[in-house]
Parts: C-alpha cells; structure tokens; sequence
C-alpha cells in the first residue's frame, strides 16, 4: 500500500528515515518552462533546520538539498522532480532505549503492532526529520502559484497566546519562536527555557495564512479545499487539531455573528469579515486562506514515565537523545509547506476543470 504520497495533479512522494544515510522528495506533476535551482529552495529548509537556538533540538543538520532530476538548464522540465537532502548528524546509540521499550504519545508501539518491525533509530520514518523532505517540495510548490504569499507563525505556545494588537509581520523572523509579538515572544522564552531545563515539553498552535489565492481554487464535497488542507496539516508529525478560519469558535457563534457580509468592490465583491478563512463549499472566496494547526508537546522528555517493552514486561522510559521542547516552532516552515503543495495542486486542478 502506498502512503507515502500527497496530492492529485501536484502529487509528491517523500522517502528516508531520521538515520538513513539520506531523505528526499520526489515532485511529480509539476508544470515545464519554472526557473529553478537549490539556491530557490535551500531557504525554507535552513529556516526548518534544527540546532539554530536552544530551544530546538541540538541535532546539527546542514540539510543541504540536491536537485537530482526533472530540471536543464534552470528550468523544470516537466518530469519528476527529484530532492536529495544528505543525513550527517546520526548518533544511532541515543535510541538504544527505544529500541527496547516504546515512548508513551511517540509512534514506537503503534509502528511495531502494524508492521511487526520497525527502524527504531531516531524513530525512523516516524521522525520529523521526514518533514525537511515537505519543506523542499513546497519550496517547489510555491513556483506554481506565484500570486499568492504564504506566512505562518506561532500563535500560542504552553497555552500563552500572541495579542493580535501586537501583531508585527517583521518580528517573525526576528525571534527564536517565528512569533510574530515580541512580548510574547519574551514570555515564550521563560516557557520553553523552564521545560526544556526541566526534561519536559510544551504544546504550540501554529497559524497560516496564505493571500492572494483567488476565487474558485477548489471543488464542491469530496476535493473540498478545506478538506485537503486539514488532510494536509493532520498529515505533520505531531498535529492533533487542525481548524479554517474560525474553526471550533464558530460552533459557538450565531448566524448573524458568523457571516461574512459582502459589498460591490471596485475589483469584485469585498467580504467585511473572514469567519470562514477564505473557503466555502470547499472552494476558495478570494479572501486569505486561514488555517491554524495545534502541536501536541514532544513525547520524548526525560521524565520516566510508565510503558512496556516490546516483550510486554511493565518498564519505565525516559528519553535520551537530542529532542525539540516544543516541536510547534519548527513546524512552521511545514506548515508554510504543505500550504503551498496544497494550494499549487488545486490550482492545476482548477486550471484542468475551468481552464
Ligand atoms: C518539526 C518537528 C520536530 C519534531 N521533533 C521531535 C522530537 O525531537 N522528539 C519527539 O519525540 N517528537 C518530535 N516530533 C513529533 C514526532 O515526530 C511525532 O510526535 C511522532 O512521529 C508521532 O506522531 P504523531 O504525534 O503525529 O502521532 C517533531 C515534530 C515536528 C513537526
């Protein structure tokens, strides 16, 4: 059974384990004639990379991309295209407790009941790592949709939200945690220094927001937009809520509360509210794209906590090796990701459909 891919008309396949000798994404679907070279991707992998400040894994990756085929002379030619991103920092003797013993909230005992035998080594196909190979693609992703802009941050960290008030597009890149408040960013500091000096782990909501997707990307019920992008989020290591636009807050509003008023505009309708972000009846409004997805608190953390080994003995476990505090923060950059692979998809699909 094949699950490793993602997508219809901009399908990719992503490839490799967290301590393989490589990993990788194969883009297929993706149209001739697109200047392209790694200097165009290598951007959104070095903002994934891990090791960057204390409050990501220490793990040293340079996470440099080689195009391997499907582009001559700068151009993609219209044939798979194939990423390369070479593993150098493996320390395999980290995960000799995992192999023994699975880790409460990881993917260990559920990988060895489905499969009977499983690359225990830094969690294998189950680690983020497999994430880089996203961030690649969607860097591929973006060069089919050039009219729309893509910008994710961190909104909330161990339940500390962001002040809208406060909001500052620059602040985003300028902080360890992509959050776009500095005030919060200060208290995100104390939060995660206190987990990760304490061996624990803390929990994050990414938001996402893409501009400049016109009306009509989409399709009515089963290839709803909103579908494929809470199929898209779901699919992230560590995501366990997805929500569009207004998400769960909606289900406590009235109708009136709820709508998104229209008026003539001078270029098409204007929308004086986005409750819905940008979708209805599966199909893009020509407002923002909004999508939050909500990041459970790494599993890997230090203190013991009760499991059984893999011969079904009563153990404890706690975590050695190199892990995020708060895997949030880097699942930015893959969520910008799997955004524009979504979002370059249904604009090859509504170019089939409508022209
Ligand atoms: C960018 C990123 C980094 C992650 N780093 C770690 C980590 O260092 N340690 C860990 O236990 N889980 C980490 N995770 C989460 C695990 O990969 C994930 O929890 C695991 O595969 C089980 O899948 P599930 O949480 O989706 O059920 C990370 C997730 C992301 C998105």
């Amino acid at each position: 059974m094949s699950v490793n891919s993602f997508g219809r008309l901009f399908r990719f396949t992503t490839w490799g384990e967290s301590h393989g000798p490589a990993i990788g994404a194969i883009v297929d679907g993706c149209p001739p004639g697109l200047a392209i070279d790694e200097g165009m991707i290598q951007p959104f992998l070095d903002a994934r990379r891990p090791g960057q400040s204390r409050f990501t894994t220490q793990r040293q990756e340079p996470d440099q991309v080689r195009i391997l085929s499907g582009v001559f002379e700068g151009r993609t030619t219209g044939t798979p295209i194939s990423l390369m991103i070479e593993n150098v920092d493996q320390r395999s003797k980290d995960y000799s407790d995992v192999a023994r013993a699975y880790r409460p909230g990881h993917a260990d005992y559920a990988y060895d009941a489905k499969y009977g035998f499983r690359d225990y080594r830094g969690g294998g196909r189950s680690s983020a790592r497999e994430t880089a190979s996203r961030v690649a693609a969607g860097a591929v992703a973006r060069l089919v949709i050039p009219e729309v802009s893509i910008l994710a941050y961190v909104s909330e960290i161990g339940g500390d939200a962001i002040d809208m008030a406060n909001f500052d597009a620059a602040q985003i890149g300028a902080n360890p945690f992509f959050c776009p408040d500095a005030e919060a960013a200060g208290r995100w500091e104390r939060i995660v220094d206190t987990a990760r000096k304490a061996g624990s782990s803390v929990g994050a909501v990414v938001e996402c927001v893409a501009t400049g997707v016109p009306a009509g990307w989409g399709a009515p019920l089963y290839g709803k937009l909103d579908a494929d992008l809470a199929s898209a989020m779901m699919g992230i290591n560590a995501v366990k809520g997805v929500e569009i636009g207004d998400g769960f807050a909606a289900a406590r509003l009235t109708g009136e509360q709820n709508a998104d008023p229209m008026r003539p505009g001078a270029d098409g309708p204007e929308f004086t509210a986005n409750h819905a972000g940008g979708v209805a009846g599966g199909i893009s409004t020509g407002q923002p794209v909004v999508v939050r997805a909500a990041f459970k608190p790494t599993s890997s953390i230090l203190t013991p906590q009760p499991t059984i080994t893999r011969e079904g003995e009563a153990t404890e476990l706690f975590t050695k090796g190199r892990h995020d505090p708060c895997v949030g923060i880097r699942g930015v950059p893959v969520v910008e990701a799997m955004m524009a692979l979504v979002l370059a998809d249904h604009k090859l699909l509504h170019r089939g459909q409508c022209g």
